[in-house]
């Protein structure tokens, strides 16, 4: 029997299926469409700059990649896991510059199919807050890290006033996507304080603002006078012991 935990992660999931269907049809050149992948492959590899990864030879594990994931573009042993993995398989736009020597996965951060101490690095981008249970998702994280292993974790939080406002709509269900909502101080001290804390960055919340007060796009613009914008935190995360 489902519970309600999972019937509203199946109403999110059902969304983001809706909008990557709609993103693939969009898409007119997958190389140009998805670049943004790439763009980001290298922002995250600058971030671990000193660490002595050795990315031809690392084992990497992205959860909730979507169709390419960033480990699309790295070297080494990656693998690539999604629930929404099979209908993303069916999107040919959406896996045209798929890289034969990722292996990509159906399945859930609540329940990875490794063994523990399996990878050297985790990626975890915009996935959390979509996650059935996400302190379940960072348990097994923690799980399958190697000791002295990395977990990148990109995050949306909100201020105090944004996530109380956030979490009044989630009583209305008027955001479907995203089944959970965080504070930084939340992820503090659900994700962080497991982990040692290599480096971490919060997205400016007053320049993010200026910004999104012009922004033309109505939807945009609701969520700034609401108050629900999110910003994005940056952890690389170190598993100690
Ligand atoms: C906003 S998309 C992010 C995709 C990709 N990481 C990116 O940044 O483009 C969220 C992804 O998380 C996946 N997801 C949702 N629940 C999950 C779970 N319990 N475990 C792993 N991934 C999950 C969704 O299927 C979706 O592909």
């Amino acid at each position: 029997m489902q519970d309600d935990k999972e019937k509203r992660w199946l109403i999110a999931q059902e969304h983001e299926k809706k909008y990557w269907v709609k993103a693939s049809n969009k898409i007119e050149n997958t190389d140009r469409d998805l670049s943004y992948y790439k763009d980001r492959c290298e922002q995250i590899k600058n971030s671990f700059h000193g660490l002595g990864v050795n990315w031809a030879e690392v084992r990497i594990l992205e959860i909730g990649s979507g169709p390419l994931g960033v480990v699309n573009y790295m070297d080494g042993d990656c693998y690539a896991l999604d629930p929404l993995m099979d209908s993303y398989n069916n999107q040919k736009k959406l896996i045209a510059n798929r890289r034969r020597s990722v292996t990509y996965l159906q399945g859930k951060g609540e329940m990875l199919p490794f063994e523990g101490s399996f990878f050297k690095i985790v990626f975890m981008i915009n996935v959390l807050d979509h996650c059935m249970d996400p302190k379940k998702t960072v348990d097994e994280t923690y799980r399958v890290l190697a000791s002295n292993g990395y977990l990148y974790l990109v995050v949306n939080v909100r201020s105090k006033y944004g996530f109380f406002m956030r979490n009044i709509m989630e009583y209305f269900r008027l955001d479907k996507g995203h089944p959970h909502s965080y504070t930084k101080n939340i992820v503090d001290s659900e994700v962080r304080r497991n982990f040692e804390t290599i480096s971490s960055h919060l997205e400016d919340f007053k320049e993010k603002k200026r910004r999104i007060s012009r922004n033309t796009v109505w939807r945009e613009y609701l969520k700034y006078i609401l108050g629900v914008n999110g910003y994005r935190y940056t952890l690389l995360l170190e598993k100690m012991g």
